[in-house]
């Protein structure tokens, strides 16, 4: 495993981090039992991932918990999240700190090290910064967060219009982004900022279905080729031919690891066969430029579409 800064944290951190939400929720989703999850994720720390990202939306926390469990503490860095309350709720501010205590406690685990407002929309900018950031920050120096964290609504904002108002703010130590091959534009509007303010920076939708499932890649080719986002007959064949990647999901991964300001890149499964070929695949070294230079060409300017 390669190990890299959290931005300015103070964090150091696997350059992979296992999501433990996403489609797969840890295998959870597909009704895999809570043994195959731990497992799973015992699986990641003994490759060298020390990166969890879990939330208390999707129902990982505990086994999160469990697999820490018995692991020095300060071998793993546990990030998790909460919604944000409703801005009329009479005491917000109170809501976010029980769901603090509620996560440290399903967590198994006296502090957090990122806790991040979960899936923050543009229109509840404001809400984040004027309201839960303060509370977050209280918590952070009271030490039961070592880092306070934001994380975008990738769907309803492909473009990164909250990280970009959010980043010129002091509040947020890190932040979460969408970012794969199909819409790489935190490259211009995101990763800059992070860089220039050592903010730490996590990739999700590295892959997610479009970059998983040849039928759904497929279909998405054809809608974006309908909305006149990629040239007629674009297709991905140049990244598997003439020992470019193995697959798809491998050169998707690699795509991420690579790009400058991803600190983490999270990979979300499972599947333990999965995961591994995940690690191995960040640990390639970077497409090749010609390979770099056509995704460029092809999805360069594109910033309405997440992949998923
Ligand atoms: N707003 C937010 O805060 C937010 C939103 C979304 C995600 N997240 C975080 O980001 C993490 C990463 O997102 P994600 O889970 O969508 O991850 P991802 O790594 O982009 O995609 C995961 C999908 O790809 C499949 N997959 C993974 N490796 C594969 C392989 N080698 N071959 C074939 N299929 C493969 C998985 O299915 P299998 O189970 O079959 O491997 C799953 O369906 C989440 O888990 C979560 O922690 C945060």
């Amino acid at each position: 495993m390669n190990y890299t800064n959290l931005g300015n944290t103070g964090l150091r951190v696997s350059v992979v981090g296992l999501g433990c939400g996403g489609p797969s929720r840890l295998g959870q989703r597909a009704g895999k039992g809570t043994d195959h999850s731990v497992r799973l994720v015992r699986k990641a720390l003994d490759l060298g991932v020390n990166f969890l990202d879990t939330a208390e939306n999707y129902g990982t926390e505990e086994i999160v918990g469990a697999a820490i469990r018995g692991v020095p503490r300060d071998r793993v860095v546990v990030s998790t999240k909460k919604i944000m309350p409703e801005p009329g709720e009479a005491d917000p501010a109170g809501t976010m700190r029980a769901g603090v205590e509620a996560s440290l406690k399903r967590l198994g685990t006296d502090y957090v090290d990122v806790f991040h407002l979960h899936g923050v929309g543009d229109a509840r900018y404001r809400f984040a910064a004027d309201v839960m950031a303060p509370v977050l920050t209280e918590l952070r120096e009271a030490g039961k967060i070592r880092a306070v964290g934001i994380t975008e609504e990738f769907p309803a904002n492909p473009r990164h219009e909250m990280l970009q108002r959010g980043l010129q703010d002091p509040w947020w130590d890190v932040i979460m982004v969408g970012f794969n091959l199909l819409n790489p534009s935190a490259r211009r509007s995101v990763f800059p900022l992070t860089l220039e303010k050592g903010v730490g920076t996590l990739v999700m939708f590295a892959v997610r279905r479009a970059l998983s499932q040849p039928a759904s890649l497929e279909k998405l080719l054809r809608e974006m080729e309908q909305r006149g986002l990629v040239e007629p007959g674009a297709d991905l064949g140049f990244l598997t031919e003439n020992g470019c990647a193995g697959n798809l999901t491998e050169a998707a991964y690699r795509f991420c690891v690579h790009e400058p300001g991803a600190d983490v890149v999270l990979t979300g499964t499972g599947d333990e066969e999965h995961l591994e070929a995940n690690i191995a695949a960040a640990l390639e070294p970077p497409l090749p430029p010609a390979a770099l230079e056509r995704l460029v060409a092809l999805f360069g300017e594109v910033d309405s579409v997440t992949g998923n």
